[in-house]
């Protein structure tokens, strides 16, 4: 992997126009915070072929081993009513890249897991700082599993899966990082759009499952019965009450 093998005739307009690229970082999310702190333009992104702080949601590890995955943050500086699409558009984004990269299909766990057979293939965080009513920056970090064995990785084999072990071969990262930024601008550039909602939503595993939910310590059990558009889950309990959750890691139990 390399900069001008990621941008060279991208044939994006400002996604990925400029790319930077590290063979080995903590974490791309750091280094892009630190890019667009210095003005970098919208769109710069961040990659990295190895993190070793690779950061998750809710404060876990994401495992970033050399040459196995995609890691990489893109800058944006959105309007700060479009930060609720930005999960929407993220998740998209990755769906539609895995299809057409590998053919294979993967499904939405709310609110930005992607999996492929019940087992996590990407996860997606994305940082934002806002002043007032102005974002000052929009970091959305990607982490996809593309290349890793994951059965050398014991401490994620239950719970993850990556596109060549889906696939049985050996997966084009270029290739499937050049897609997705053109992929991120597209969406982006239709934003706003119920359209985006309503494909994020439809494609969601998680409506109509019983599941718990860890929302910053607090525990939630009931039944995914709705996402709201701005990406909150309504969650009926046992009671008969609605919760909405607007953020949290969700464990999906038997379906209802
Ligand atoms: C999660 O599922 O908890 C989110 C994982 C996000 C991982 C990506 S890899 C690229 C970027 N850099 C990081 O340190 N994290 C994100």
């Amino acid at each position: 992997m390399s900069s001008a093998a990621i941008t060279s005739n991208l044939g994006s307009g400002f996604i990925g126009q400029r790319v930077i690229y590290y063979p080995c970082l903590a974490s791309t999310m750091d280094e892009a915070r630190e890019e667009a702190r210095l003005g970098a333009a919208e769109g710069t992104v961040v990659v990295a072929d190895e993190q070793t702080g690779g950061k998750g949601r809710m404060e876990r590890v994401w495992l970033s081993p050399r040459g196995g995955g995609v890691a990489l943050s893109v800058i944006l500086y959105p309007a700060i009513s479009y930060l609720p699409s930005l999960i929407m558009l993220a998740s998209l984004a990755v769906v539609h890249s895995i299809k057409a990269v590998t053919g294979l299909e993967s499904q939405i766990k709310w609110p930005n897991d992607i999996l492929i057979n019940g087992k996590k293939v990407c996860g997606i965080l994305i940082e934002s700082a806002v002043w007032g009513n102005e974002v000052a920056q929009s970091i959305l970090g990607i982490g996809i599993n593309v290349n890793l064995r994951v059965a050398d990785f014991h401490e994620i084999l239950s719970i993850a899966t990556s596109l060549s072990d889906e696939l049985g071969g050996y997966v084009s990262r270029v290739k499937l990082v050049r897609y997705l930024l053109r992929e991120i601008e597209r969406i982006y550039l239709t934003l706003p759009a119920e359209a985006i909602y309503e494909e994020w939503r439809d494609r969601l595993v998680t409506l109509g499952k019983r599941v718990r939910v860890d929302s910053g310590g607090d525990i939630l059990e009931g039944i995914a019965e709705a996402v709201a558009a701005d990406g909150s889950l309504l969650l009926r309990n046992s009671d008969g009450g609605l919760t909405r959750v607007v953020a949290g890691d969700v464990t999906l139990r038997d379906s209802v």
